[in-house]
């Protein structure tokens, strides 16, 4: 059993210490915002926030977050109006939209961290999360207009 906070809820899973995070937000948690992409922390789609650092939930296990706070996209702000919500709208971000949270969550640590982020720095704190579709023209573009709005 490993209890930590999920979106502001204490919450306790009963599986082994070697979990992954991922398996736990998904099936005992239910909350499915968050993909399982590739499983090996190449893709990204799995990004949440562990007290506030973006992190590959598919490559982190519950022993390493007992006590921790988590965020998941469903927690990102009560009502989807965080500024990266709003942005990807508006800028039509998502196509078959299965990389998107992870996307948005990774998007957040910077903004969190750098509210005036140049192109470059969008770029380089990105890499690493893929988008098969090929959004990432769209993906900068949501980044900039947030940090503009925010
Ligand atoms: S599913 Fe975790 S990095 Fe791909
Ligand atoms: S929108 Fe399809 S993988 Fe990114």
């Amino acid at each position: 059993m490993v209890a930590f906070n999920v979106n502001g809820k204490r919450v306790s899973v009963n599986a082994e210490d070697d979990t992954p995070l991922l398996w736990a937000i998904r099936e005992h948690l239910q909350l499915t915002g968050t993909k399982f992409g590739c499983g090996a922390g190449l893709c990204g789609a799995c990004t949440v926030h562990v007290n506030g650092e973006a992190v590959k939930s598919c490559q982190t296990v519950l022993a390493d977050v007992a006590g921790a706070s988590i965020t998941t996209i469903e927690g990102l702000s009560p009502d989807s109006s965080h500024p990266l919500q709003k942005a990807w709208i508006a800028e039509q971000v998502p196509q078959c939209g299965y990389c998107q949270s992870g996307q948005i969550m990774k998007a957040a640590e910077l903004l969190a961290q750098n509210k005036t982020p140049s192109r470059a720095e969008i770029v380089s704190h990105m890499n690493g999360n893929i988008c098969r579709c090929g959004t990432y023209t769209r993906i900068v573009a949501a980044i900039q207009r947030a940090a503009k709005e925010a």
